[in-house]
């Protein structure tokens, strides 16, 4: 039965409107990526947070397509019978014809359904496909490389996918499939190689050549225009990979990037400019009470602290209170992420902390996945032992407890010397005993297998900030994605990111950057940069986007030094804020969720899928371009009140006093009156630039 949809996306606290009248028949929809129901980085944040959204307009036309990895399916697919019967008989065709093909629904918001394809069932058929991307396309994938021949028997399973429910349907259909990355591509082109009934979206979340050539010491920005691609894919071994991005990209009808600054760079290095930008959204809780994330910080900040008590035990001689929690979070790519200048920057705050005499502790965590061999056993000692004070801590009481008692009841007051027993002065002697340590606290929690290698180990030595009593700045490296079930650090990524003040994440390649993105719907102020896509899309939208804690680093026309110094400054000024300050700036901070969520930022991808529809079908679809898909709108302006911001010197009303300024019992509200009323003002419409001209400009080379 045909199902006449459209959408209409509503007004999200002073975002325009935007209405969508499009009729879309029968179409059908399949997105295909292999990180649907498989996490590896934030692709899997764009296809799991935008589901919801997508169901809702899409309904039970809609399919992900990813790879079956049983470890996730167990966790997170139920699997079913095919709800679509022209789907059903494809995926029994394919069945019976030896691949292992399964259909499911993906447990996360908006349940979509999932069919998922066990590439390794069919690896029996990789010769032959290698032989036809040959024979066809010019493309040679060489054994070695898993990662391509995966790319590979998923692109060929895909595309058979998609050509027999094209064959198994009983009308001619609308098929629309949606391809993200390289890795996904193949299916693409061989979609229009063999002519099926289908329309095609590829959207690339990096260029592979831009990643690999930030990764080295190339003046990337610089020289975009100048790159003899083929060479430098070649140089890198990559040629192959390059070739089936670059074939999907041509080959697409629509094409699409998330960011301005990757539109660019998609240009120049696969030779297509995308015909729509489709920023990254996210799914936005929303509280009932408006300070319940405030609440959701204190309560995990106190989870962290625990961890650092068990951490530094022995070397707890810095007040907790007074301690702020820093991170950077993401793929480990040590230079495109910005840990290197964050480092650099750590070791001068240090300094600076340490001249001014400050009481402030930064400690500052680096979750980025390596190659590791378990938790250190000092590591998951200090948890130990702290669980052994608090053990200790609870008898002694509940003993004292018990005394005190008995003591009341029959009417007297204790002796307060008699109420420890000596065994109760042993018990605690030993336990104290426990806690002596020779060593310093460790940086890395766990045993990492290329230690000596390893880019942030061999910083860390080099600039010295070993957690030693005299630094102000500790280091932590969690060299894996944390998890709830952890036995030394138990919290959940969104936990970790709500009990911490601060995400740097100072990035030199970043195409959008879920991480900043991530803190922001949190109410946790972030640094990014202006050559990642969140930084840029930002500076666009907010007037003054360090006044709602969204600090944004230079690194377009700077040099690495000063860039390094600017972050340094950003640092030290953020351990300046009073407690006061930091809560009125988490409230900012939170309010510009709406701009990321996906009720607002959904309507690229609308537009980009009924664009391809029009241009695969014209005698069926019409395409009329939207104002916004040029992805600009308004403009967030200051905030009324008082700027929480570090810069000292925009303080707009005299300062209080310390214990005033540390005092969190504010009236809260009020302040998030004030500034919510001066948001709903007319917003402001920013001139319209070509695409290119953000980036034509110098840019200082990432290598010193
Ligand atoms: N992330 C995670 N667990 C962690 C640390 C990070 O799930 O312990 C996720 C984070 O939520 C984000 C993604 O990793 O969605 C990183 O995406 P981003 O776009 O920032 O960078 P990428 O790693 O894809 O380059
Ligand atoms: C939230 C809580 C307050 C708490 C504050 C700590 O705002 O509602 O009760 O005092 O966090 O903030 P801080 O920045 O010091 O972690
Ligand atoms: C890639 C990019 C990252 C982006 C993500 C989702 O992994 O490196 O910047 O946020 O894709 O689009």
């Amino acid at each position: 039965m045909p199902l006449a949809r459209s959408l209409s996306i509503t007004s999200l606290s002073g975002l325009e409107e935007w209405d969508e009248e499009f009729d879309l028949e029968d179409a059908v929809l399949f997105e295909i990526a292999w990180e649907v129901a498989n996490k590896v980085g934030g692709i899997y944040t764009v296809i799991q947070t935008k589901a919801r959204l997508t169901a809702e307009e899409w309904g039970e036309n809609y399919f992900l397509v990813g790879p079956y990895v049983e470890s996730n399916v167990r966790t997170q697919v139920e699997l079913i019978e095919p709800t679509n019967p022209a789907l059903k008989r494809a995926i029994d065709k394919m069945n019976s014809s030896g691949c292992k093909v399964y259909f499911g629904r993906w447990l996360i918001e908006g349940s979509p359904y999932v069919v998922l394809i066990d590439v390794a069932f069919t690896a029996w058929n990789l010769d032959k496909w290698k032989k036809e991307l040959w024979d066809n396309f010019s493309i040679g994938v060489p054994w070695f490389d898993r990662e391509a021949n995966d790319a590979v028997l998923f692109g060929f399973l895909t595309a058979w996918l998609l050509g027999e429910y094209a064959a198994q349907c009983e009308e001619p259909p609308h098929i629309l499939a949606h391809f993200h990355e390289w890795l996904a591509g193949l299916g693409l082109a061989l979609c229009r190689q063999r002519q099926l009934p289908v329309a095609t979206i590829f959207t690339t979340h990096a260029t592979l050549l831009g990643r690999y050539l930030c990764a080295g010491s190339v003046d990337f920005y610089n020289n975009l225009a100048d790159f003899n691609v083929d060479k430098e894919a070649g140089d890198r071994q990559i040629y192959h990979r390059y070739c089936l991005e670059r074939t999907a990209a041509r080959c697409a009808h629509v094409f699409t990037t998330v960011s301005q600054i990757t539109a660019v760079e998609a240009e120049h290095l696969l030779k297509r400019k995308p015909d729509i930008i489709t920023p990254n959204g996210l799914n936005v809780k929303k509280f009932s009470a408006m300070h319940e994330f405030q609440n959701l910080h204190a309560q995990s900040k106190n989870r962290i602290q625990e961890f650092i008590r068990g951490h530094f035990y022995g070397h707890l001689d810095f007040n907790l209170d007074k301690c702020l929690f820093l991170f950077i979070a993401g793929r480990y790519e040590f230079s495109n992420k910005g840990a290197d200048i964050f480092l650099e920057a750590l070791a001068r705050l240090n300094y600076l902390l340490r001249v001014n005499h400050s009481d402030v502790t930064v400690v500052a965590f680096f979750i980025m996945p390596a190659r590791t061999n378990n938790f250190n056993v000092e590591t998951l000692k200090g948890q130990a032992v702290r669980k052994q004070l608090w053990d200790t801590a609870q008898t002694v009481k509940e003993r004292f407890g018990k005394k005190l008692y008995e003591s009341l009841l029959v009417g007297q007051l204790p002796d307060v010397s008699k109420m420890l027993s000596k065994d109760d002065f042993t018990m605690m002697k030993r336990a104290i005993f426990a806690t002596q340590r020779q060593c310093q606290p460790p940086i890395c929690t766990h045993n990492m297998l290329e230690d000596s290698n390893d880019p942030i180990l061999t910083c860390i030595r080099r600039i010295g900030l070993f957690n030693s009593s005299a630094d102000r700045v500790k280091v932590i490296f969690h060299p894996e994605f944390l998890s709830s079930t952890s036995p030394l650090l138990p919290m959940d990524y969104e936990e970790f990111v709500r009990g911490c003040h601060l995400g740097v994440f100072p990035s030199y390649y970043e195409p959008w950057g879920y991480t900043p993105a991530e803190c922001t719907v949190m109410g946790i102020p972030s640094i990014s940069t202006n050559l990642s896509g969140f930084g840029c899309f930002m500076e666009e939208h907010i007037a003054d986007p360090s006044a709602y804690g969204i600090y944004i680093l230079d690194r377009r026309y700077r040099g690495v030094d000063e860039s390094c110094n600017q972050l340094t400054s950003y640092l030290f000024q953020f351990c300046q804020q009073s407690r006061r300050a930091r809560i009125i700036q988490r409230n900012r901070t939170e309010r510009l969720s709406d701009l990321l969520d996906w009720r607002y930022l959904g309507r690229y991808y609308i537009s980009a899928r009924h664009m391809a529809l029009a241009k695969a079908f014209p005698d069926t679809y019409f395409y009329q371009p939207h104002d916004s898909d040029t992805a600009q709108g308004f403009r967030y302006p200051r905030p009324a009140s008082v700027p929480p911001s570090p810069s000292l010197s925009r303080h707009s009303s005299p300062r209080q006093s310390e214990a005033e300024e540390d005092d969190d019992r504010y009236d809260e509200d009020a302040e998030a009156e004030k500034d919510r009323l001066n948001i709903r003002q007319p917003l402001t419409l920013p001139s319209k630039k070509g695409p290119m001209s953000s980036l034509q400009c110098v840019i200082h080379p990432a290598a010193g």
